[in-house]
């Protein structure tokens, strides 16, 4: 008998929370263990799940904090106390400045919904249909200080429809993102991640 999934995954939100649902749901398949949330909105629906779950959760209120640095040394001593593997980004709306982002270097990941390093930044699904890509996706990579431009680590791409309509385009990539976010997580608890 095994010891049970031993990576543990702490998972920082600020809004909806359909990647920390698949992450959650996906744990035990993909052996590793989410061992808590934090997040910086108190309203997130996030957070609502993750406690209806019985997974440990934290708000930490960026509002509360004068300035970011306090706002991140708060930040940090919340995923501290909990003791992770590997800190992943889901739907975590903040900039982190370059202290925090050093302190978890190597070990930071993010979602994005695109194929990076096309349309790093918001409101990706319009862009790519603006631009008139033929093909779109999400990105799993480590975070570093320069905004969604840290190492790749996976993607996972679609074609674009002829008539897609950007709600059609992001419920097709979101669903995608639920599929590789937990994959990745897989691939690093079996240690075929390498981080140089
Ligand atoms: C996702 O599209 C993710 O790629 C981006 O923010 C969105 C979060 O959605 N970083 P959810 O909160 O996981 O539902």
């Amino acid at each position: 008998m095994g010891l049970g999934p031993s990576l543990r995954v702490a998972v920082v939100v600020s809004g909806r929370g359909s990647n920390l649902r698949a992450l959650h749901e996906k744990a035990a398949q993909y052996e590793y263990l989410v061992a808590g949330v934090v997040s910086n909105n108190p309203a997130a629906p996030a957070v609502d799940y993750a406690s209806r779950q019985g997974l440990p959760v934290c708000v930490v209120d960026h509002r509360a904090y004068a300035t970011r640095a306090l706002f991140e040394d708060a930040l940090a001593s919340a995923l501290d106390r909990l003791n992770p593997d590997v800190i992943a980004l889901a739907g975590f709306l903040r900039v982190l400045g370059a202290d925090f982002v050093r302190r978890y270097q190597g070990r930071l990941l993010n979602i994005h919904p695109s194929l990076l390093p096309a349309f790093p930044g918001l409101d990706t699904h319009r862009r790519a249909l603006e631009a008139g890509a033929r093909v779109h996706g999400a990105t799993v990579h480590l975070v570093t200080d320069a905004l969604d431009g840290g190492p790749i680590i996976a993607q996972a791409g679609l074609p674009v429809g002829p008539a897609e309509d950007v709600p059609a385009l992001a419920a097709r990539v979101l669903a995608l993102e639920h599929e590789l976010y937990p994959y990745v997580l897989g691939c690093w608890a079996r240690g075929e991640v390498a981080v140089r």
